[in-house]
């Protein structure tokens, strides 16, 4: 028999930290944190304890505790997780920030924009911009069969109304005979080079959602390259990139026909989104 003050003293010395163990144990009994602190002395259930072992035995080996709860927060919407995707960061909320100033700013007159985000995972940008400005009408392309289920699943649990398209980039949307010319793309596709040192902290998450060849440039080049044919003359497309490639990212685009290019920083400062106005 173990109490939830060892189990979660245990989970501390096998290196889980603190925040993290109280975390677990709250979905594990499904109580509040709160519960666990008035309630030290209570003994948890063989199942319980073994649950509980297991979370923490993952958790110690580097598991992202999203996968573990099965769920993350993103830009005010609970999402569905597993490790079909990439957990969304974050830092990611400044591309969707971006977005839904173009969508209440430079796009406001537009009744219904048509909206596209390349590479949903799982759909935490698709769905983060249909609930903060329902009037648009949004689209979401997806390489991954696995990815595009969780993105689907999300999209029906929170009642948010997102086409899904299954396929590489642009090709996603051959056969989609009702695909239309788009307002707004937004991409936070894979960007890291494939020698980065810091993949290794990152061995969880699937590699497709993470690399990219030519420097991490190869999926960003191919999205811009590709745009005129889907991004209607005057619309916008922003990329989320690493915190070096703002200038490559800028060049990139002015190269594949956009203008007004301009790159915005994180919550933390850094240069993390480009994204420019294909010129008509
Ligand atoms: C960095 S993750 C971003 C996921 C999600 N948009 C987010 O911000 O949390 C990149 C996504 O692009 C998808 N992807 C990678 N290559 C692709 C391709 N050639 N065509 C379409 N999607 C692709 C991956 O499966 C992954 O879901």
């Amino acid at each position: 028999m173990i109490t939830v003050d060892a189990a979660l003293r245990d989970a501390r010395s096998r290196g889980v930290e603190r925040l993290d163990a109280h975390l677990l144990l709250s979905h594990v009994l499904g109580q509040s944190r709160a519960w666990l602190l008035a309630h030290g002395g209570d003994a948890l259930s063989s199942d319980q304890a073994a649950a509980f072992d297991g979370l923490v035995a993952r958790r110690a080996a580097g598991e992202p505790f999203a996968y573990l709860v099965g769920e993350r927060e993103f830009h005010g919407l609970t999402l569905a997780v597993s490790d079909a995707v990439l957990v969304p960061r974050p830092d990611t909320e400044t591309l969707v920030d971006w977005a839904l100033e173009l969508l209440r700013g430079k796009l406001r007159d537009v009744d219904a924009p048509t909206v596209l985000d390349l590479g949903t995972g799982s759909g935490a940008i698709a769905l983060a911009l249909k609930n903060a400005a329902p009037r648009a009408r949004v689209w979401a392309g997806e390489r991954s069969g696995g990815a595009l289920a969780v993105a689907r699943e999300n999209a029906q649990r929170l009642s948010l109304d997102v086409h899904f398209a299954h396929g590489d980039w642009w090709d996603a949307l051959a056969g989609e005979p009702e695909a239309p010319a788009f307002d707004l793309v937004v991409s936070n596709p894979p960007y890291i080079a494939a020698d980065d040192p810091h993949l290794a902290a990152l061995t969880h998450e699937p590699l497709s959602a993470l690399v990219a060849g030519d420097e991490g440039l190869a999926d960003i080049r191919r999205i811009a390259q590709g745009a005129s044919g889907r991004l209607r003359a005057g619309g916008w497309l922003l990329f989320e990139h690493g915190w070096e490639q703002g200038a490559a990212v800028q060049a990139i685009l002015q190269r594949s026909g956009f203008g007004e290019v301009s790159t915005r920083v994180d919550i933390e400062g850094r240069a993390r989104c480009t994204g420019g106005r294909l010129v008509g």
